[in-house]
């Protein structure tokens, strides 16, 4: 559905560019193959909710019983509003940080929600609020992987996790202020290859069955994130049957060092909404530069989506599809740079991990044709921004009957300033 250019053209008619396009079936089915991954005794799947946090899509994991890995204060709120539970009993909302900031040290405490500790000064703050209960230790356990190194999260260069060669400090500073260890918890990096996500995984069950007897009351291990989409191969399937595999047999590991049954956690983000959403753009003009001894020329494909909207190309120089809507499969090409309206040369959509231009093949488009820019459901409206000024753009959510809801509006001046004050302190 999230192809056909009549619907899309309607959407922007009614709700104007840019704007977020999710396919509530493409969600569905995500969700789907996760329930059938983690279908077998002992096996729990969360949702990275940092990957998009929208209140419509936690509704969508509530509904399945996908428990919710939340990283501020506000995102436990979030899914706490949206309909998940609160308290330990099980640990549906977990927080993950490093830092207690904000209020995140409150809302932990206020709704008895599971604190998983990426720092040992972590333990101090719990300690000085009162806390006595379980807590969850998230571990550097010394390897990790990512799809570029800003998302590879295990190893000495990592901020992320207790080393795992200071468990025993941390178990020693738990147990002085009467917490139990209750779940051990490793998220090794976002977006690796396939087959390295299964070699790492399999490699961190091991360390989690050699690290087990330091920790009595242990009832659950997670295993993090970091199920790889394939942007470039969007419809590609995973080689899930052996993820499912490895989940068992790292469950029955782990169990057997415990000597009693674990839950194994999952908390994937990205899996379940990269595919979902398409950003759309309206092309605003086409121009040209031409080769001089500073470079080749380029057609810039003026577009009115930039990297306010969706980060990941200038970030991290990821690559996103992107298609003419409405212009067929076979018609020429030509090499086209797709930028957009930021006051910085970087806000190009078509860009490498080097930050140089890497014109895609497009058929050429004209001004007020429609640009879809593909599986920008994770980390796309969750990192939008209003650097410029620009509000963020509006999400609308679309169900397999064709009926729309705009989920979030187009921000506006007053929500930009709403936070501006004139106090004295
Ligand atoms: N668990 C923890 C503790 C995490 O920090 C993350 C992602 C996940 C789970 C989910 O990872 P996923 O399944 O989505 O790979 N902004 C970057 C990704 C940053 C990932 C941050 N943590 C991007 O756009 O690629």
């Amino acid at each position: 559905m999230s192809s056909d250019p009549a619907i899309l053209r309607s959407i922007a008619t009614a709700v104007g560019t840019p704007y977020w396009f999710y396919d509530a079936a493409v969600i569905r089915q995500r969700i789907a193959n996760i329930r059938e991954l983690t279908n077998a005794e002992g096996l729990q799947a969360r949702f990275a909710m940092k990957a998009c946090p929208a209140t419509r899509i936690l509704q969508e994991m509530a509904a399945n019983n996908i428990w919710i890995d939340a990283v501020s204060g506000n995102e436990v709120l979030r899914a706490l509003r949206a309909g998940h539970a609160k308290g330990q009993e099980p640990p549906v909302v977990c927080y993950t940080a490093d830092v207690f900031r904000d209020n995140a040290l409150q809302v932990v405490l206020e709704n008895g929600i599971l604190p998983n500790i990426g720092s040992p000064g972590m333990i101090r703050d719990l300690a000085e609020a009162g806390y006595k209960g379980r807590i969850s230790i998230r571990v550097n356990p010394g390897f990790g992987h990512g799809h570029v190194n800003a998302c590879d999260t295990g190893g000495p260069s990592s901020k992320h996790g207790i080393w795992f060669k200071d468990l025993d400090k941390t178990v020693a500073l738990a147990t002085k202020h009467g917490m139990k260890i209750s779940m051990l918890h490793a998220h090794i990096g976002s977006g690796p290859q396939f087959q390295e996500l299964l070699d790492n995984l399999d490699k961190l069950a091991g360390l989690y069955a050699e690290l087990i007897p330091m920790f009595p009351d242990i009832e659950a291990v997670s295993l993090g994130g970091g199920i790889p989409h394939n942007y470039r191969v969007p419809t590609a399937t995973q080689p899930l049957d052996k993820l499912r595999e490895l989940f068992i047999r790292a469950r029955q590991r782990v169990s057997a060092a415990a000597s009693r049954p674990l839950r194994l956690e999952i908390e994937p983000g990205r899996y379940y909404v990269a595919p979902a959403c398409t950003l759309v753009t309206s092309v605003t003009d086409v121009k040209q530069t031409t080769a001089n001894e500073k470079g080749d020329g380029a057609t810039f494909a003026m577009v009115d989506a930039g990297f306010v909207d969706l980060v990941r190309p200038a970030m991290y120089g990821s690559w996103h599809g992107i298609s003419v809507v409405g212009k067929p499969e076979d018609v020429p090409t030509e090499p086209i740079v797709v930028a957009g309206p930021l006051c910085e040369s970087g806000d190009v959509f078509t860009r490498d991990e080097t930050e140089l231009l890497q014109p895609r093949p497009l058929p050429r488009p004209e001004v007020g044709d429609l640009l879809a820019i593909r599986d920008a459901g994770a980390y796309g409206y969750a990192m939008s921004s209003n650097y410029n000024s620009i509000g963020r753009a509006p999400q609308v959510w679309v169900e397999p009957d064709g009926s729309r809801t705009l989920i979030s509006r187009r921000e506006t001046l007053e929500d930009i300033l709403k936070a501006e004050t004139e106090q004295a302190i």
